[in-house]
């Protein structure tokens, strides 16, 4: 089975807004999740220019953004895909 693709922003802004914490997040997933991803440390995605700062720490799934990503939002969004 394909990994699922967890990119996580490190940009001085993300970074200062918890993308930090998210780094080990394979250490920290339910046993079901983990060895399900490929989990890349990115520099800036660009996504946070002004108006969205407030989205930041950003998080890419498979191509797909989220916005203040926390471990939870990430974990919903592994068991989605492993749904599909
Ligand atoms: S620092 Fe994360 S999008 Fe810029």
């Amino acid at each position: 089975m394909k990994k699922i693709k967890i990119e996580i922003c490190c940009g001085t802004t993300c970074f200062m807004l918890g993308s930090n914490d998210l780094l080990n997040i394979e250490n920290e997933m339910p046993p079901e999740l983990r060895g399900k991803a490929e989990i890349v440390a990115l520099p800036c995605l660009e996504l946070c220019n002004e108006s969205k700062l407030a989205g930041a720490p950003y998080v890419r799934i498979n191509g797909e953004v989220i916005e203040q990503a926390n471990q939870e939002k990430i974990y919903a969004k592994m068991y989605a895909l492993l749904e599909e």
